[in-house]
C-alpha cells in the first residue's frame, strides 16, 4: 500500500494478542508497522513482530518484487518492531543494517547478528537516491537506543514509539482514510501505560523536532498521521507534561461493599460540589491500564481499600505500584480506607505517597467495619477538601 512518494506501508495488524508486553489489553488489537522506501536503493524501515513473518515477506515481496532490500533501519529494537531482524537478514544476506551504536549493542544481544552495517550518530544522513534520510537520536522513547528518521524529501517522519497508539488498523492506514475515533482514548492508554515514565525524554525529543516540516508521520503502532498531526502532538504534549484535567478518579478496592459505599459517597459529593469529571474504577475489576489512563487524564485522585492481612488491599498495592513507576507529576490526592479489627491501610496508603510524592488533600478517613452517620459525615469534608482544591487551580 502505497502512501506518499514511493514509500508503501508493509506492516500488520495483531488481532490475536490479548496483553501487550503480556500486560496491556489490546481491545482493538494493535499494529506493528513497518514501511518500506522504493528509491534507487531500497530501504525498509523497522520491522515487525516475528509471528507475522510470513504475511510481511509476502507484502515485501509485493512492492519489490525480487529486487533486494539495500538498507533495514532500525528505529528501536524492542521485540515488537526488532523481532524479524534475524529473518529479514537471511532472506536479504547483504542488507546493510541502520542504527546507532547502542542498536548494535542490542541486535547482538538480542539476535546475535552481524554483517553489514552502517552507524549513524544523531544528524546522520542516507540517500535512497531520492530520498534523502537525516536520523536524530530521541534516547527514552522509549528505550535508550530510540531514533526516529526523517524523509527530508517527502517530510516524513518515521517516528518509532512516539506518536503510535493501540488499535489495529481497519482497511486503510492513513487518518483521512479512515475513522479514528477508537484511537485517541487508545492513545492516552498506550502513551500512558507503555511510555508513561518518559515524559522529559518525549519533552526533549519535541522540542528537537519542532523546526522540522513535518507532513506525514509514520509511527510504529497506529495509524500514519496527516491531518491529524496537530492533535497527535497536543496529545504527546501534554501527557509528556503531566498536563491534566480538571476532574477526579475514585478508585476503591472493596470485598463486601462497605467501602465502596465510602467511595460513593465521595463521589456524590464531589459532583455536589460541581465536580462534573468523575471516574469511579474497582481496582479488582477495572483493567489497571485504564486507570492509569484516566490517573494521567485528571488532575485528582482519591483512593481507597479495606485492610488486608494487616496491609493494603493487594489490588491497591498494584494500582499504587504501577502509578509509582510512572514518576507522574503534579497530581493532588485523597485516600480512605477500613479495617475490622486493625485498622492498616489508611496508613499504608500515607506510606506509599512518599513515593507517588502526589500533594495530600484533606483528611483521611478510616471505617471500622460498617458505614455510620459521622463517617459519611467525613467522606465528604474529603470530598469537599478535593473539590477545592481543584477549584482552587480554576482562578
Ligand atoms: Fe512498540 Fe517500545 O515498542
Amino acid at each position: 500500500m502505497e502512501i506518499k512518494g514511493n514509500v508503501h506501508y508493509v506492516g500488520v495488524n495483531d488481532r490475536n494478542k490479548t496483553l501487550f508486553e503480556n500486560l496491556w489489553p489490546l481491545p482493538y488489537g494493535v499494529s506493528y508497522n513497518s514501511y518500506l522506501i522504493d528509491d534507487e536503493k531500497v530501504a525498509l524501515v523497522d520491522t515487525v513482530d516475528v509471528c507475522f513473518f510470513e504475511l510481511y515477506l509476502k507484502k515485501i515481496r509485493s512492492v519489490i518484487g525480487d529486487r533486494p532490500i539495500d538498507y533495514l533501519i532500525v528505529n528501536h529494537m524492542e521485540p515488537d518492531h526488532s523481532g524479524a531482524i534475524s529473518l529479514i537478514k537471511q532472506y536479504y544476506p547483504n542488507v546493510v543494517i541502520v542504527g546507532n551504536k547502542k542498536t548494535f549493542e542490542m541486535i547482538e544481544g538480542y539476535y546475535g547478528v552481524g554483517g553489514d552495517r552502517l552507524v549513524v550518530t544523531d544528524g546522520g544522513t542516507l540517500s535512497l537516491g531520492k530520498h534523502q534520510l537525516n536520523f536524530a537520536l530521541v534516547p527514552m522513547v522509549h528505550w535508550p537506543e530510540t531514533m526516529v528518521t526523517y524523509d527530508a524529501t517527502e517530510k516524513i517522519l518515521f517516528s518509532g514509539d512516539a506518536f503510535g497508539c493501540f488499535g489495529a488498523l481497519n482497511g486503510g492506514v492513513v487518518d483521512t482514510a479512515i475513522n479514528t475515533d477508537i484511537y485517541w482514548d487508545e492513545m492516552r492508554r498506550y502513551y500512558s501505560n507503555i511510555v508513561g515514565k518518559y515524559g522529559a525524554p518525549v519533552q526533549k525529543a519535541l522540542q528537537k523536532l519542532k523546526g522540522l516540516d513535518i507532513q506525514m508521520i509514520c509511527a510504529t503502532h497506529g495509524p500514519v498521521w496527516t491531518a491529524e498531526i496537530p492533535r497527535v502532538i497536543d496529545i504527546y504534549d501534554r501527557l509528556s507534561r503531566y498536563q491534566a484535567e480538571e476532574g477526579v478518579v475514585v478508585a476503591y478496592g472493596t470485598m463486601y461493599g462497605n467501602t465502596e459505599e465510602m467511595a460513593e459517597t465521595i463521589a456524590e459529593e464531589l459532583s455536589r460540589q460541581g465536580i462534573r469529571n468523575i471516574v469511579m474504577h474497582n481496582v479488582s475489576r477495572t483493567h489497571h491500564s485504564h486507570i492509569i489512563a484516566d490517573v494521567f487524564k485528571y488532575k485528582g485522585l482519591i483512593v481507597g481499600c479495606p485492610t488486608y492481612n494487616t496491609q493494603m488491599y493487594p489490588e491497591m498495592e498494584s494500582l499504587l505500584s504501577k502509578l509509582a513507576a510512572r514518576d507522574i507529576k503534579g497530581r493532588y490526592l485523597g485516600w480512605f480506607g477500613s479495617f475490622t479489627w486493625a485498622g492498616a491501610a489508611v496508613k499504608k496508603i500515607a506510606e506509599f505517597n512518599e513515593r507517588l510524592k502526589f500533594e495530600a488533600v484533606g483528611t483521611p478517613v478510616e471505617m471500622k467495619q460498617g458505614m455510620k452517620a459521622d463517617i459519611a459525615a467525613l467522606s465528604r469534608e474529603l470530598a469537599v477538601a478535593m473539590a477545592d482544591r481543584l477549584k482552587a487551580d480554576r482562578e
